[in-house]
């Protein structure tokens, strides 16, 4: 089978984390912690950053540091991973969930202003695929109604909306170096802070809710409990397997940026089946090839049909306000949500992937299609 993806490995990831391993320094918060948040700040312009264990726990930091709870409302997009909700239902807020544009998968603002309330805390964005938000749009109704924009970046490490890199244009971002991510550590994500205010009460919250930073930086004699807070920092053995990765990410991105070209070229123009919509303002880093096909029929005939020539397709996601745990909740008419869906295909794309084996999938998707 061609795998829908399979992650990056450089050869560089043992040599760190054997030198992690008989520097004797495993737990977090250490050299190469250090040296992968430096790279984000010298690259990518991210004033504080801080690695977490996930994205899923960076996003739980966001819905600590904005100070969500009961009454409140989060507008969050249905067509998202659980992680981008999960984090603020725990925390006691509403959740209203958002529908997709029509062009892309991502948050439409149009949905956004019908829905705002004064009850109306964060608005959380996704940027599909690594494709840019409307952001303009979105930050310009958040400002006027002094909203909370989080970026969930999960997908988009690398990417930009115009010239600048996303999750640094919200107040808050998150990335995911999830195995299935452009680049990995195993499990591990990123927490952006971008609105100053934060930065102090998101390195407490950081450090389990204490004050170790000045402690370690010998500001204060003894580190001491000031907050609430968890073990949100990954081992020195996954920050140190990312930083085998962090040197290597342009050539990644570049490989994929290749691939996902060619099935674009290719793969354009086939009656029943689009290729992905990218807005101007969205530099996206190839991180999933799709294609929305004109119905769910054809799309599940795609996915069964390329299963039977021995090539991994799959959906993503499953709309959440219409899931088994929320769809009793009350929500309202997502179309294009639901439409995404029912009708989006994922090709395989990963950087290992040879030019046969992406020939392969095109000449079997215009053969499907042609039957
Ligand atoms: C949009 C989105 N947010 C959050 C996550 C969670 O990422 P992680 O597995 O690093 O916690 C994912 C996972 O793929 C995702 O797709």
């Amino acid at each position: 089978m061609i795998p829908l993806h399979k992650p990056y490995i450089s050869g560089d990831e043992l040599a760190y984390v054997t030198d992690a391993i008989e520097s004797a320094e495993l737990s977090g918060n250490g050299k190469y912690t250090n040296l992968c948040q430096e790279y984000f700040r010298d690259h990518y312009g991210f004033h504080t950053s801080l690695l977490t264990t996930s994205c899923t726990t960076a996003l739980e930091m966001a819905a600590l540091l904005s100070e969500i709870g009961p009454g409140d409302e989060v507008i969050v997009p249905s067509f998202t991973f659980v992680s981008s909700v999960n984090p603020f239902l725990m925390r006691g807020a509403s959740i209203v969930f958002a529908d997709s544009e029509t062009q892309t998968p991502n948050i439409d603002p149009q949905s956004i202003l019908k829905l705002i309330t004064k009850k109306t805390k964060v608005i959380i964005v996704v940027h599909y695929a690594g494709i840019a938000c409307d952001m303009d749009a979105i930050m310009k109704i958040a400002q006027d109604q002094n909203i909370l924009v989080i970026e969930d970046a999960a997908h988009a490490q690398g990417a930009k909306h115009n010239q600048t890199y996303l999750g640094s244009l919200g107040a808050l971002g998150t990335y995911s170096f999830h195995p299935t991510k452009n680049i990995t550590s195993g499990e591990g994500g990123l927490l952006i802070v971008n609105d100053e205010k934060f930065q102090h009460r998101a390195e407490l919250l950081w450090e389990k809710g204490t004050n170790r930073k000045n402690f370690l930086l010998g500001e204060v004699n003894k580190y001491e409990w000031w907050d609430i807070g968890s073990s949100f920092y990954p081992s020195e053995l996954n920050a140190a397997f990312l930083w085998g990765q962090l040197s290597h990410v342009d050539k990644v991105n570049n490989r994929r940026m290749d691939l996902w070209k060619v099935y674009a070229e290719e793969l354009s123009n086939i009656p029943g089946i689009e290729v992905p919509n990218i807005p101007k303002y969205a530099n996206h880093n190839a991180h999933l090839f799709y294609l929305k096909a004109e119905n769910n029929n054809l799309r599940n005939h795609l996915i069964a049909e390329l299963k039977k020539e021995g090539i991994s397709a799959a959906f993503h996601y499953l709309a959440l306000h219409e899931s088994p745990f929320w769809k009793t909740k009350g929500h309202s008419q997502l179309t294009e949500a639901m439409n995404w869906q029912h009708c989006i295909i994922r090709l395989p794309l990963f950087y290992s992937m040879t030019e046969d084996e992406l020939d392969l999938v095109i000449a079997s998707v215009r053969k499907i299609m042609k039957g």
